[in-house]
């Protein structure tokens, strides 16, 4: 039995559902304003083995109601914006949104980690029509997801990649830049987003 227990069949039919409510309020956007919401996006359930180790890493028990209820990540849902204003579009959409519930939110856009890390993390509840590890008929889930910018993103990877790279010689010089890199890329986003602006404002009725 996986560590989701019977629990498993139901996380993604509830990442699909969600995924769908997304990708509509996309192409709604798409047609009211001529931009989409969002580039990329990603969605994924965390493997059994990531599961395990985060349970063990955090000090919880190796059981089903701590990696649905304890870990709040077994649903991910990371989305790539263009610009800025789309992940405050976003946020305020999943606030709006029917049986979604915002229960943590990390807004590290306008409060960037020391290390230069923006994004901007939600763990949403969402209530299903699926049976959940406390006996509810109608249960609760949680997803977590990260909103950020192409830019963001791909700094994000960059680093994670020299997270993992312990022979560096120099690991201070590193830091620093990557942290120089991050304030840069953020002021270009900022940028992109003036020039939406223009173009936007600048339409024809
Ligand atoms: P957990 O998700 O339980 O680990 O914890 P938390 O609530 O302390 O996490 P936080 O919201 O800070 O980050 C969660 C996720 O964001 C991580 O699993 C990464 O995917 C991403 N993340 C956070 N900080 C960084 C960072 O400095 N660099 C990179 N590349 N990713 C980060
Ligand atoms: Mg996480």
């Amino acid at each position: 039995m996986s560590i989701y227990g019977p629990y498993e069949q139901y996380l993604p039919l509830i990442l699909d559902d969600l995924t769908q409510r997304i990708q509509l309020a996309n192409q709604t956007m798409k047609s009211d304003t001529g931009f989409k919401l969002y580039e990329h996006f990603h969605a994924r359930i965390k493997e059994e083995n990531s599961m395990v180790e985060k349970l063990s890493r955090k000090g919880y028990a190796i059981s089903t109601n701590s990696a649905l209820k304890k870990v709040k990540d077994s649903i991910g849902i990371r989305m790539v914006c263009g610009f800025v204003d789309d992940i405050y579009k976003t946020v305020s959409l999943l606030r709006d949104m029917e049986g979604v519930t915002i229960v943590k939110e990390k807004d590290y856009v306008q409060n960037a980690k020391p290390n230069g890390y923006r994004s901007y993390h939600l763990i949403l509840e969402i209530e299903t029509p699926y049976p959940d590890c406390e006996g509810n008929e109608q249960g609760y889930y949680f997803v977590e997801m990260q909103l950020r910018t192409i830019a963001m993103d791909s700094w994000a990877s960059l680093e994670h990649q020299m997270k993992y790279k312990h022979d560096i010689k120099n690991p201070e010089v590193i830091t620093r830049e990557l942290k120089r890199c991050a304030d840069e890329l953020a002021s270009c986003d900022l940028t992109m987003q003036t020039i939406r602006h223009l173009i936007e404002n600048d339409r024809n009725p």
